[in-house]
């Protein structure tokens, strides 16, 4: 397990930290982009209320849920779906960077925890349907689903170009991680399109 990162367990021992709870939700697809292009797998992400692109989620209430409960009352308002986390669910736990929580004290701080749901690509539509119409949050503190585009164009846009957005807290890593792990992008193909982000970024 690398250096910040924490079992559950682990996690889960620290009464006085908040928890807050995250998930990749995505599927496989035979779709194509321009008709030529495979876009291989869809992969959910949202535009937050502040801006920052970050996966759905939020915080939770270890003492009266447990995460995964937590996760998917969150979900039912983000997304306007029930939708089951399990335990085998949780990719992992790690402590927030210092920059998303308020004060330093290690009382209060932040653990984020992540997971990883595989769905059919029909469940992913009718998530984005949801989202988009009976979601309670949308509008609000979440103003649209996204998609993230795996390819890379002629032009080099596509995923390089969506790496250089800004992300909450850790979300830029657990994707990079989540794609280099599930295998949906070849390790070369995500380090070109890591370090092709950082220039994008740079330059605007
Ligand atoms: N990695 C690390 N931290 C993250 C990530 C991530 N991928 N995604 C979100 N966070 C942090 C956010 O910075 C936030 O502090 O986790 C915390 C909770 O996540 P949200 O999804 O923002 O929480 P949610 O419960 O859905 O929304 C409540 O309303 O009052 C505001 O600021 C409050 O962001 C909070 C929101
Ligand atoms: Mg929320
Ligand atoms: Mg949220």
């Amino acid at each position: 397990m690398a250096s910040g990162q924490l079992s559950r367990a682990e996690a889960l021992a620290c009464s006085g930290c908040r928890h807050a709870c995250h998930v990749m939700l995505y599927c496989d697809t035979k779709s194509q982009l321009f008709g030529r292009l495979p876009i291989r797998h869809i992969i959910l992400m949202q535009m937050r209320f502040d801006g920052l692109l970050g996966f759905p989620g939020g915080f939770v209430k270890p003492l009266e849920e447990t995460l995964e409960a937590g996760l998917s009352r969150e979900l039912l308002e983000e997304l306007g779906v029930a939708l089951p986390i399990s335990v085998e669910d949780h990719a992992d736990s790690c402590y927030a960077p210092a920059s998303s929580h308020s004060s330093s004290s290690p009382s209060s701080r932040l653990i984020t925890h992540f997971y990883v749901k595989k769905m059919e690509e029909e469940q992913i539509r009718e998530v984005e349907r949801a989202a988009a119409s009976t979601a309670t949050d949308h509008g609000q503190e979440v103003l649209g689903m996204v998609r993230v585009p795996l390819y890379t164009t002629k032009g080099g846009g596509g995923l390089a170009a969506f790496l250089s957005h800004s992300f909450i807290g850790n979300a830029r890593l657990q994707l990079a991680d989540s794609l280099l792990r599930l295998n949906l992008v070849a390790p070369e193909e995500l380090h070109k399109a890591l370090t092709h982000s950082l220039k994008i970024h740079t330059h605007t």
